[in-house]
């Protein structure tokens, strides 16, 4: 059985957890599905639990561990191959993991001969990785942070199309040093932690209103603050104190500067690695694509609208 499902970029981020076991997160999360980066998993009855990714046999500790956990949740089944493709690069916080998780939690079901509801699906991708529960959705999805298991699901805010973009700017596909796991657990050590949670629960409400207004300028500069408002918590954690920001990154959030100043609508948002996607219209998409590539003719771009759920094959 196969599943595709896309991947997508928290405008709200979740950034912490409360209970590491359940993978329950500290802040509820919103996101917007991506057309162009997506993964392809399926899995077939095998003698052992096996995992490939992009044809190769990778290290499946975390792939085993959650096979483990649907084993738990919806009864036990045979051993599995699973066999991944990610047309998104690993690990290098353009969202890989919520993606495959996805993707790897609707083949299995699928498998089962289970057809369960997206939200019930999300609750068990969850556990695999927090994004993860927000993939099964196309367009944009929320991740209610909830407060046990049955609590914290994603669903879709049903909201229509927008005439959105993301330029996506590919600093590195390298695999990150620190992985999100990682990252937050150092971030909740911030002694700014606490202001962050509160700011974010009202930014998750107004992001709702502005997705719902067709407020692309809203929904950018909502995004933009909260995403710089995470990675300041990385930079002042208290343990192993860090940042993902390379020289490129910052030369791209200055050079968006300069874009609004011209009158461009732009806005920033990172995930958990270097690059930059930039929040605008589908209109001025390709201004901002040639003026980044006049800047730094090294930078890889390409322009992502909103993507679609998960499907089967
Ligand atoms: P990202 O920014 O790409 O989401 P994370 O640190 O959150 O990075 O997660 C990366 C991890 O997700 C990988 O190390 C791997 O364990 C897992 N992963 C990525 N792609 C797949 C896949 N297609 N199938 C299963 N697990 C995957
Ligand atoms: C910055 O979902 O990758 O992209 O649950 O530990 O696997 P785990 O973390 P992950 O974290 C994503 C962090 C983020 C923000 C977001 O997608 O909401
Ligand atoms: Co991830």
């Amino acid at each position: 059985m196969k599943a595709t499902a896309h991947t997508n970029i928290a405008l709200i981020k979740y950034w912490g957890k409360k209970n590491t076991e359940l993978n329950l997160p500290t802040t509820s999360s919103l996101s917007l599905t991506l057309d162009k980066f997506y993964t392809t998993t399926s899995v077939e009855p095998a003698n052992h639990d096996r995992f490939i990714l992009n044809d190769q046999v990778v290290d499946a500790t975390r792939v085993h561990r959650f096979l483990d956990i649907l084993r738990q949740q919806l009864g036990d089944f045979t051993p599995l191959q699973v066999i991944s493709e990610n047309h998104v690069p690993t690990s290098a916080g353009l969202a890989s993991s919520a993606s495959a998780f996805a993707a790897l939690t609707g083949a299995v079901t699928h498998e089962l001969g289970m057809d369960l509801p997206k939200e019930e699906l999300s609750r068990l991708a969850r556990r695999g990785s927090g994004s993860a529960s927000r993939s099964f959705f196309g367009n944009f999805a929320m991740w209610h942070k909830g407060i046990d298991d049955a609590s914290s699901f994603a669903e879709s805010l049903n909201a229509p199309e927008l005439p959105i973009a993301l330029v996506v700017a590919e600093v590195c596909d390298a695999p990150k040093k620190i992985t999100s796991t990682e990252g937050m657990k150092r971030a909740i050590t911030s002694p700014n932690y606490d202001r962050w949670l509160s700011k974010s629960a009202n930014q998750f409400i107004d992001m709702q209103h502005a997705i719902l207004d067709q407020d692309i300028d809203k929904i950018g500069a909502l995004a933009e603050d909260n995403a710089l408002g995470m990675h300041a918590l990385n930079l002042t954690a208290t343990r192993s104190p860090f940042t993902y920001f390379t020289d490129k990154t910052q030369l791209i959030l200055s050079l968006i500067q300069d874009m609004r100043h011209q009158g461009i609508l732009a806005y920033a948002t990172i995930d958990a690695g270097p690059n930059v996607k930039i929040i605008t219209t589908t209109q001025e998409a390709p201004k901002i694509v040639t003026i980044l590539n006049h800047a730094i003719p090294s930078l890889k771009l390409e322009i992502a609208q909103s993507g679609p759920g998960i499907s089967y094959d």
